[in-house]
Formats: structure tokens, C-alpha cells, sequence
């Protein structure tokens, strides 16, 4: 008697747990199911795909002038720099992060910088020298380089090659 209760007990046990795999079978491919559509809205739309680079045509920009284009959210700054303008970041090593002129640009005349401050990230405003970030005083130059205040970094440059004489593609060196 006592058994025949084992054996009853045990064949119910078995059936719990071929209930229960078939339940977490039946739960797993469930929530694998539901995942699809989420991962699947993780990648990136085609139209934020698209906006990985963008084209910039450079020809309206006028020499001493400085427009900014948007870039994977990001405001991009293109200076068209002028002779003295050049001269004088040649001729200057930067501040606090140095670093060569020539090695911050693909034509002299054409600075390409991503205008977001290396401090905590504000957008510097143009002046005649270069660029003022107006939340703590940072000072960039026309080379984009930090000369003083709390920034620890030039601002960065993009990825970007000339796709013409006057057209840039930014998001692709
Ligand atoms: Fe630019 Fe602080 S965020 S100086």
C-alpha cells in the first residue's frame, strides 16, 4: 500500500513536471516571440540610418563666415577661414590640449568641428577668434582648440573627406 502511494505519488510528480517543462516551453518561445518586434524597434529607423552622414555644400559660406548643420543630433560648425585667419593657427600651438592647425583640418580654409564644449557640453557661440562657450567661460580658438577655462579638450572633429571641391560628407573619414 505504502507502495503503490510511492509509486502514485511519483508518477503524479512526473506529470507535474512534464506539465511544468511543457508551461516554460510554451512561456520561453512566448516572451522569444514578443521579443522580435522589440529588438527589432532597437535598430535604427531608415531615416535615422540616412542621417549617419550628411552632405554639406560648402559653397555658400562665405570666407569668415561660420554656419552650423546638424549631424547625428549634434551641431556641426564649418568656418570658412580666412588667409590671416589661417596664418594665425599655423602660428600657434593651442592651449591647454595642443595640437598642430594642419592637423585639424583637410583644407586650410575649411575648419569642420563638432560644436558641442569638451567641458560639460554646451554650444560655444562664434566670436572673431574663435569660439566663447557661454556656460563657464570656455575659450576655444579658430582652430577649435581650448585656450582657457574649464574645457579639458579641443573640440572634436567629425569624420568627414572632401566629396567634391565644395562638398564635404560628414560621418565617413
Ligand atoms: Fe562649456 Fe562648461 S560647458 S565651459
Amino acid at each position: 500500500m505504502a507502495e503503490e502511494h510511492i509509486i502514485k505519488e511519483g508518477t503524479d510528480l512526473s506529470r507535474r513536471d512534464f506539465l511544468g517543462t511543457v508551461t516554460a516551453g510554451v512561456a520561453a518561445a512566448g516572451v522569444a516571440a514578443a521579443c522580435v518586434p522589440f529588438v527589432s524597434s532597437m535598430n535604427p529607423s531608415s531615416d535615422v540610418l540616412a542621417k549617419a552622414t550628411t552632405e554639406i555644400d560648402l559653397s555658400g559660406i562665405e570666407p569668415g563666415q561660420e554656419k552650423t548643420f546638424p549631424w547625428q543630433g549634434k551641431p556641426v560648425f564649418v568656418v570658412h577661414r580666412t588667409p590671416d585667419e589661417i596664418k594665425a593657427m599655423e602660428a600657434s600651438p593651442g592651449g591647454k590640449d595642443p595640437e598642430p592647425d594642419s592637423k585639424r583640418v583637410e583644407k586650410p580654409e575649411w575648419l569642420v568641428v563638432i560644436g558641442i564644449c569638451t567641458h560639460l557640453g554646451c554650444v560655444p557661440n562664434k566670436t572673431a577668434t574663435g569660439w566663447l562657450c557661454p556656460c563657464h567661460g570656455s575659450v576655444y580658438d579658430n582652430s577649435g582648440r581650448i585656450i582657457t577655462g574649464p574645457a579639458p579638450k579641443n573640440l572634436h572633429i567629425p569624420p568627414y573627406h572632401f566629396v567634391a571641391e565644395n562638398k564635404i560628407l560628414i560621418g565617413k573619414a
